[in-house]
């Protein structure tokens, strides 16, 4: 049984393999990834310039890489490789080929 403060956002294979999608869940700004199956859901919103454009990244290494300047995110946590805090990241639940969100609000990590 799911907590309620997840959210259901799409069927699994709506998702396109590493190709990048963008949800507004509890006005969070959620970039969600298909990496090779693997499904991982980050803020959309880079620490540099505040671009919502995260779901529009260059995939590489496990990582997203923002489209507008190129600063490098960590896929699972977020994280840049540099150690700076990044991006934040959301669990999620995959049951019966539907994807749950944990989209709750963090404090932003700029
Ligand atoms: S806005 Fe993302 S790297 Fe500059």
């Amino acid at each position: 049984m799911l907590s309620e403060k997840y959210s259901k956002v799409c069927r699994q294979e709506d998702l396109i393999e590493g190709i990048g999608n963008r949800f507004l869940i509890n006005d969070i700004d959620i970039a969600l990834f298909n990496i090779k199956g693997d499904i991982f859901a980050l803020c959309n919103v880079c620490p540099h310039q505040h671009s919502a454009l995260i779901y529009k990244g260059f995939i590489e290494d496990n990582c997203v890489i923002c489209p507008v300047h190129g600063w490098k995110f960590n896929l699972k946590d977020g994280k840049m490789n540099n150690g700076g805090n990044g991006l934040n990241s959301y669990p999620i639940k995959i049951i019966d080929g539907n994807i749950y969100i944990k989209a709750e609000e963090k404090k932003t990590n700029w």
